[in-house]
């Protein structure tokens, strides 16, 4: 096991590495820019008072009555800032006191505030103040809707990003500048799941499948690759985070996402509401459960039995028990079925594959997603396959012979019942390399012609629930569908 953690390192630092060639700062301009570039600034005349709104506000722990909000300043000095909020932008009812959550950063305040009491499937407006003076907000872009009370059957619908975390390093000469060709693929790729969504609002929020900063998931890492390059979603769509092998530097993680000062490490001793790295979320008739297979697992132990994995699992094993939503959406950062540049029969994550699968079997999980794979692959609907490729028994373990795309995938409730198993991590460019043939996959027409049993290119994921039906759309990075399924599911 140690031998396999540390070729499993070695495999994080290669891809840290590759992830360089898609524009990330390198580890000198990392240095540089430990002071965060603004995303807007606010001079007081009072240099006593003097703000900068250093990240935008983000949104996390959204709920049928409630929301906390985060976002950073430069030091403050006085009091805190207040959250105005309400139904009506123009009147802004209620307020707030923020409160101040240590950070991963110097010389910057992290703020939250929780909103408690809200009204489900409503729609609300915010805006930051500080000293009597807004920082932000008060219109569309700072806004937020809450999901439908737990169980109804109403439309909610995610963008799923996996391995997104790449930026090209603000920290260029002016000839590089001009020599630049546009946009990094992250930000390509967000205008085409703009362009393919057309307006329809992400009720669910955006789920981040892991490898969220790269290179090395560094406060300067997040606050270019994630921070700046979504900020425009971040204010007004909430986001359910998942760690993923990239978040090397130690804290980051837990800060960026925390509620509350129980949530800032992985090794909580009770994973509670507030806990950021692995939780679980109930959205209208769907139950989300977001694992933490790195910082909980990977970078602290080399046994299956160690105490914060089993803790994880028990948690997992009594959230699912409890679970009585008609759909349930697993994430986890790794594929426990893979065979693109991550091929899952290279033994490293078979203690997953045994523990999650069957898992999966017993509680009826419907999606599970992942990233890691720098590619898009969507499983049939399986069961009872928990070994290497060549032990999979199409006659056995598929349970509904369709692929999804002409007529849906029609799963019964229960035990065993199957599985659609989707990887998507390639937010931030795709990788062609590996033999795209595991069997649980489902064959895909790629631009190149060539047969494969998953796709290519880069791009991104959405899915949505509407009663006892769920669609799923792999876009590119124009927004071009590539794939699309739907299932119905019979209780
Ligand atoms: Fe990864």
């Amino acid at each position: 096991m140690e031998n396999d953690r540390r070729k499993f390192l070695a495999q994080t630092a290669t891809l840290g590495l590759s992830s360089l060639a898609l524009g990330t700062a390198t580890a000198a301009a990392e240095e540089k820019a430990k002071v965060p570039a603004p995303s807007a600034a606010i001079a007081l005349a009072d240099p006593a008072y003097a703000i900068e709104l250093r990240r935008a506000p983000y949104l996390v722990r959204l709920r049928p009555d409630g929301v906390s909000i985060r976002w950073r300043t430069g030091r403050s000095q006085g009091t805190p800032p207040v959250v105005r909020y309400g139904t009506d932008p123009d009147q802004l009812t209620h307020s707030l006191l923020a409160s101040e959550l240590p950070s991963a950063a110097k010389d910057v305040c992290d703020w939250v505030a929780t909103l408690t009491s809200l009204t489900p499937n409503t729609m609300y407006y915010y805006a930051l103040e500080l000293a009597s003076v807004t920082l932000c907000g008060g219109d569309e872009r700072h806004s937020f809707r809450t999901p439908p009370p737990v169980g109804a059957a109403e439309t909610v619908r995610f963008w799923c990003i996996g391995d997104s975390g790449s930026n090209r390093s603000r920290d260029v000469t002016p000839a590089m500048a001009v020599q630049g060709s546009g946009p990094v693929m992250p930000v390509v790729i967000r205008n085409g799941m703009k362009k393919f969504n057309a307006g329809k609002p992400l009720t669910g929020g955006i789920l981040l499948l892991g490898d969220n900063a790269y290179p090395t998931g560094s406060d300067s890492n997040y606050q270019s690759a994630f921070f700046q390059t979504y900020g425009d979603l971040l204010s007004s769509t909430p986001m359910w985070p998942c760690t993923g092998n990239h978040d090397l530097t130690e804290g980051v993680f837990g800060h960026n996402f925390a509620v509350d000062k129980t949530g800032l490490k992985a090794e909580a001793d009770d994973a509670g509401e507030h806990f950021p790295f692995y939780y679980s979320a109930d959205l209208g008739n769907l139950h989300l459960i977001v694992l933490d297979p790195w910082q909980n697992w990977w970078v602290r132990n080399t046994e299956h039995n160690h105490k914060p994995w089993r803790r994880q699992m028990e948690w997992l094993e009594k959230d699912l028990a409890a679970n009585k939503q008609h759909w349930t959406v697993l994430v986890n950062h790794f594929p426990i079925y893979a065979a693109g540049n991550i091929d899952s029969d290279d033994g490293l994550t078979d203690l997953l594959r045994a523990e999650l699968a069957p898992l999966s079997d017993k509680y009826g999980v419907d999606l599970f997603l992942t990233g890691h794979d720098h590619t898009y692959q969507r499983s049939f609907l399986i069961a009872g396959n928990y070994g290497t490729r060549k032990t999979f028994d199409r006659e056995k373990n598929v349970k509904f012979p369709g692929d999804g795309r002409e007529q849906p995938i029609v799963k019964q409730a229960g035990p065993n019942s199957g599985t659609v198993y989707v990887i998507h991590g390639a937010a931030a460019g795709g990788r062609p390399h590996g033999a795209f043939d595991h069997p649980v996959m489902i064959p895909m027409k790629n631009k190149d012609g060539k047969p494969r049993n998953g796709w290519v290119g880069p791009g991104s994921f959405l899915f949505e629930v509407e009663g006892p039906t769920l669609r799923g759309w792999a876009i590119d990075e124009a927004g071009k569908v590539i794939d699309q399924f739907s299932m119905e599911k019979r209780v």
